[in-house]
């Protein structure tokens, strides 16, 4: 059967993951969480002290990128790939409310992009691909078959994300949660490199009402749909 690219892309707790593993799990692709790669380098990047008191040389920081090595390893017990950065599982580490508060900032660095969205590529280069982020559709595969832009209320998202945070045992509090949602909306979608916006031809699906099972079910006759287009 002829194999495409799915590129999901979104603001932030959209639940575009969630969606995206579903997809590959009923399609037989591989499923990559490219948000991963940029919290695994925002983690180096507060583990070695280039973030300090809420500063951030990215000057300093571009010059260690090389010393930075990350991999997607498959867990069969979950079934899906988990993010290694230097050979260390950091699958958990990356999905602090810390390490959320500065991924937009070193999102923002274009040296950054660059190393990350060469290996995204890379990645994809055989199709079969679901890779979701906030870039996909417009600058790592720009000719992927599929696109889709998943948008949801900032308050809905930010229970979603405040859920999520306190189901796994994190002590945050909901406000400081929705500030960080709108933070990183702002500047994900105001940075000069490959800023979050919809590509042309994507499709918008607002999921704020949606249950992830309707939401499944809508996506997956898109994808019925344009898998016939090539038959
Ligand atoms: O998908 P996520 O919320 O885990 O992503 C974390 C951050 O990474 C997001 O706020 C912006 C950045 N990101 C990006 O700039 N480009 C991508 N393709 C994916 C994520």
């Amino acid at each position: 059967m002829h194999k495409i690219t799915i590129a999901i892309d979104g603001y932030s707790s959209t639940g575009k993951s969630t969606l995206a593993k579903q997809i590959a799990t009923e399609l037989g692709y591989i499923y990559v969480d490219s948000g991963a790669m940029y919290r695994a380098v925002t983690l180096y990047a507060l583990q070695n002290g280039f973030i300090s008191e809420n500063n951030f040389n990215a000057n300093d920081f571009v010059m260690v990128l090389h010393e930075i090595e990350l991999e997607f390893k498959f867990n069969p017990e979950i079934g899906f790939a988990e993010m290694y950065l230097n050979g260390e599982n950091v699958e958990q580490a990356i999905r602090t409310m810390e390490v959320s508060s500065f991924v937009s900032t070193i999102s923002a660095v274009p040296e950054v992009r660059y190393q990350l969205v060469k290996q995204q590529q890379k990645m994809g280069k055989d199709k079969g691909i679901v890779m979701d982020g906030r870039d996909i559709g417009t600058v790592v595969f720009p000719d992927a078959e599929l696109k889709i832009f998943m948008t949801a209320s900032p308050e809905v998202r930010a229970q979603r994300r405040y859920d999520e945070l306190t189901k796994r045992g994190d002590k945050v509090n909901f406000n400081e949660v929705f500030k960080n949602v709108q933070e990183r909306d702002y500047i994900d979608s105001h940075r000069a490199d490959s800023p979050l916006v919809k590509a042309d031809d994507a499709i918008e699906i607002d999921n704020s009402n949606l249950t992830l099972d309707e939401q499944f079910q809508k996506i997956m006759e898109l994808v019925s749909m344009t898998l016939e287009s090539y038959e």
